[in-house]
């Protein structure tokens, strides 16, 4: 099907022959070697930390390799500058989005690249035409003049891909482009690419979801520990096959359920109300519950956490936290009250990135009363950052090591450790395992499912329909910021919950 491409699977466009890359006390890279052709798409899958950001780096000039060499269409390819690797006609979608939030949709894709007049002043009509013109080739249903700052992450990332777009690239690199892309945004994307490759455009694609090798790659290409383990075709391997090579090892099964009978009602919502986001959400949610939200992009999930947690409080209706009613007017109410938010989007909200990664995890403790949770020394602190480590599988050479240094998934699993040391209550989760790898995502599970064991409440948004499914005791379904639905895990299938979301 989709692997019987146009062009012979010989008709290399870019070759990457022995890379090697050390950061210090690391090695990214070591001799790897992959070829793309064109009007294919190559994936590359592997564990976080195994290499595939910097890899990809390296081909658009971003990251320099210690040793190797790149060719495109048989020629030695030197790259100094992301700049560089744009001439030859290479461009890269950023797993962590490189938009200026200020900056309207339009500036954010033509950035250094405006049409101007004879005085050098930006030519604003033009580039809003360019705009509408560009979007319009892609179906992207955004408005040019609109501030990237104010769009959900899927629209941000949709931003991303028109960005690298417009380049017109030979090549296009796209880092975990689906992980913040619901299954109807992430269609769109594919029907993108398929496009692409019918103009004999290649496609460099990483992934942490194994279903997407199956629709869209004809190649695929592990790595591990920096290393390349394999490349074939996916029509010739299992997801299982896949994952072994990936991890090198079984994996447990992936989404543990236990159910604990539910106890009191810890959180509830009463006609919670922000327009234009969300209107009349009522739930209640009780101690040992995991309740999912599903719902497409856009169906005001985020906002409705934030809203929980105080970060933009709702303009009408009420929380109540343990029946009372509580006003939650910002975080530190939230977080005074036991509970907890993790964020979806990082680089924004998440992620202390000058900060090493135990600063990172201790810095939710350290707000709390903290006697309470039954640390008393300083030393238990760090004790229990490193165990979290350990069991999160956090890649670091250390607890000292800056976070910035550690890969996309390794950021978000600190993030989440710091969230599960503070002991929540109530444990808000926006997209949890967003750019996880199976293996890591399995412990994760894991570790969520056991804190609502003990006892604690777990809200959890998720845009992996399987994961909701999996983990959910209930699931709330979100349209257009309204509750359509609340389903009990018996009679939830993937049917009933995408027709509740899409209407
Ligand atoms: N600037 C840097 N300084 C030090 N170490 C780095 C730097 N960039 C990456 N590394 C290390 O190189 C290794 C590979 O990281 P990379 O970001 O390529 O992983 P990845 O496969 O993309 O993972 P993920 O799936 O989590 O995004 C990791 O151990 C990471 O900590
Ligand atoms: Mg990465």
């Amino acid at each position: 099907m989709e692997a019987e491409a146009a062009h012979a699977p010989d008709d290399c466009l870019l070759e990457a022959r022995h890379i090697s890359k050390r950061f210090p006390g690391v090695t990214a890279l070591d001799d790897v070697s992959l070829r793309v052709s064109r009007g294919t798409v190559h994936a590359l899958v592997g564990e976080n930390g195994a290499g595939k950001s910097t890899l990809m780096k390296i081909i658009a000039g971003i990251v320099t390799a210690d040793a190797g060499e790149l060719r495109l269409n048989g020629r030695t390819l030197q790259l100094d500058s992301p700049r560089a690797a744009l001439a030859s006609g290479i461009a890269m979608i950023h797993q962590e989005l490189n938009l200026l939030p200020s900056m309207s949709v339009a500036e954010n894709i033509w950035i250094g690249r405006e049409p101007v007049n004879a005085f050098q002043m930006i030519r604003h009509r033009e580039l809003h035409r360019r705009t509408t013109a560009l979007l319009a080739r892609l179906h992207i249903d955004l408005d040019p003049g609109a501030q990237v700052g104010s769009l959900p992450v899927a629209s941000r990332q949709m931003v991303e891909i028109a960005r690298a777009l417009s380049h017109e690239s030979r090549l296009l690199i796209m880092d975990e482009p689906t992980s913040a892309l619901g299954e109807h945004d992430a269609a769109h994307l594919f029907a993108i690419i398929r496009e692409l490759k019918a103009q004999g455009k290649a496609v460099l694609y990483i992934t942490h979801r194994m279903d997407e090798l199956w629709a869209i790659a004809d190649e695929v290409t592990v790595l591990r520990d920096g290393r390349c383990i394999g490349t074939d075709r996916p029509g010739n391997l299992t997801r299982e096959q896949i994952i072994r090579m990936m991890v090198g090892r079984e994996l447990a099964r992936a989404h543990p359920y236990e159910r604990s009978a539910p106890g009191r009602v810890l959180l509830a919502a009463e006609a919670l109300a922000l327009p234009p986001h969300f209107h009349d959400v009522s739930f209640e949610l009780r101690a040992g519950e995991i309740l999912g939200i599903a719902g497409l992009i856009g169906a005001g999930r985020s906002k409705l956490a934030e809203a929980l947690f105080g970060v933009t409080p709702a303009t009408s209706g009420h929380i109540l936290i343990d029946g009372r009613r509580i006003e939650v007017d910002s975080p530190g109410t939230a977080l005074a009250r036991g509970l907890a938010f993790l964020t979806e989007d990082r680089k924004e909200t998440g992620c202390f990135l000058t900060l090493d990664v135990l600063d990172n995890l201790e810095m939710a403790v350290l707000t709390r009363d903290f006697v309470r949770f039954g640390f008393v020394r300083g030393g238990a602190v760090s004790g229990a950052c490193a165990d979290i480590s350990e069991r999160l599988r956090v890649k670091t050479r250390g607890l000292r090591e800056p976070i910035a240094h550690l890969s996309g998934g390794n950021q978000q699993k600190v993030l989440l450790g710091r969230w599960l040391l503070t002991g929540p209550r109530v444990l808000i989760l926006d997209e949890p395992t967003r750019g996880i790898d199976v293996a890591a995502k399995a412990e994760i599970h894991n570790l969520i499912g056991q804190l609502a064991a003990q006892g604690a409440a777990v809200l959890m948004i998720s845009s992996e329909l399987p994961e909701i499914l999996g983990m959910s005791h209930r699931i709330m379904v979100m349209r257009d910021g309204r509750v359509t639905g609340m389903l009990e895990r018996t009679e939830a299938d993937p049917e009933r919950v995408m027709t509740l979301a899409a209407g």
